[in-house]
């Protein structure tokens, strides 16, 4: 194996059977080769279009591909963060044409390897996964948190329409009876400027109930509320939202919308919802889209991680309120670490 990169070379794990790999990192001329191989990535809701190059200028981010006979077959991005204790796993992803044959496996075995020869601090390896685990699974990971996924599509001219005529809490809503906890005419929610950020999630206990196991996830990276940790979130244009600065009951995290290829006027708006109260994340949800469809021309598909007993009620409300369109029927995403050995 040949590895082609300015890191230190590690012990390279043993050849796959198949054929040899050859390691290298990404860069901006292997992008067409990349997307060649991805077409069908995350039903066309692939992120990687979009951060590939700005993911090849973070500091603390490494791409690496793996290539068979000189062809691009397989990446995967290991990001290093919490204070450089945690390797995060992103973008993984095989060709169609050599999935199941352990390239996967291979490719990440050998960046763990390179991380811990880079960063020996790096204690674990954690990562979002949306597909069915199994107990070989939990024998390899330990669970940090389940979000539900609640995806819709929609056109925004035809959102804003709808939105037009509800009141901020949704209130055409078909009577139900709402939770206890919940208060049917809660006052608008806040978007947090910097300073509240850093109050809120840095200086005070204020965000440890609502926060699931201590972790911010945004768009399915996870993140320990801390100083270096924020300074990379507060990089991206996020919208981030509260009930209540002073006692906040659900956090929002949304991104601005940003073209996926699906086609060509597709726009991706990901929004990760904290908190148990179904008005308030309903109202937070109201509010993002009201936000973010109001200048929007084309095609959004809208992808929603909550608590996963709140998606029911959200996808009732997304069907029959707003109706929109959902994607697919009830899936979630579990944040997993396992140790880097
Ligand atoms: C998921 C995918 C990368 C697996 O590739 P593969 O080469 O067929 O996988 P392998 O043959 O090496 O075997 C699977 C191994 O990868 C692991 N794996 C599967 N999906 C994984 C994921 N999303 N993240 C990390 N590991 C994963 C399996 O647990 C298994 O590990 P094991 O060898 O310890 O049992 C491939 O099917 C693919 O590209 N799918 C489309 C993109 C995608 O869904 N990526 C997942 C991002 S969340």
């Amino acid at each position: 194996m040949k590895i082609e990169n300015s890191l230190p070379i590690p012990q390279l794990p043993e050849a796959p059977s198949q054929g040899g790999l050859q390691f290298a990192v990404a860069t901006e001329e292997d992008f067409d080769e990349i997307m060649a191989m991805s077409q069908d990535i995350y039903g066309g809701l692939d992120y990687l279009p979009t951060r590939y190059t700005a993911w090849l200028q973070e500091s603390n981010r490494t791409v690496i591909l793996a290539r068979k006979q000189g062809k691009v077959i397989a990446l995967e991005s290991v990001c290093v963060i919490d204070d450089g204790e945690t390797m995060l796993v992103e973008g993984l992803r095989v060709a169609p044409q050599e999935r199941g044959k352990g390239v996967a496996g291979h490719l990440l075995r050998f960046c763990s390897q390179l991380v811990k020869s880079k960063y020996p601090e790096v204690k674990v390896s954690r990562l979002t996964r949306d597909d069915q685990l199994g107990p070989k699974d939990f024998q390899k990971y330990r669970l940090i948190t389940k979000q539900g996924i609640l995806l819709v599509r929609f056109r925004a001219e035809d959102i804003k329409l709808r939105l037009a005529g509800l009141g901020q809490d949704g209130d055409t809503l078909p009577a139900s009876p709402p939770p206890p906890s919940s208060s049917s005419s809660a006052p608008p929610p806040f978007h947090l400027g910097l300073t509240e950020i850093h109050q809120l999630y840095l200086t005070t206990d204020l965000m440890r109930g609502i926060l699931p196991n201590a972790t911010i996830v945004q768009d399915w990276q996870p993140f320990k509320p801390l100083p270096s940790n924020m300074a990379i979130l507060l990089k991206k244009e996020i919208d981030w939202m509260v009930d209540d600065v002073t006692c906040p009951t659900v956090a929002s995290l949304c991104t601005f919308p940003f073209r996926v290829p699906i086609g060509d006027d597709w726009y991706y708006l990901n929004i990760d919802m904290f908190g148990k109260d179904l008005v308030l994340v309903r109202q937070q949800f109201l509010c993002h889209l009201r936000r973010h469809t109001t200048t929007l021309k084309g095609h959004v598909m809208c992808q929603m991680f909550l608590d996963p007993p709140l998606w029911k009620p959200m996808a009732e409300f997304c069907r029959h309120t707003l109706q929109v369109e959902l994607v697919k029927e009830y899936t979630e995403q579990c944040v997993v670490e396992s140790d880097v050995v």
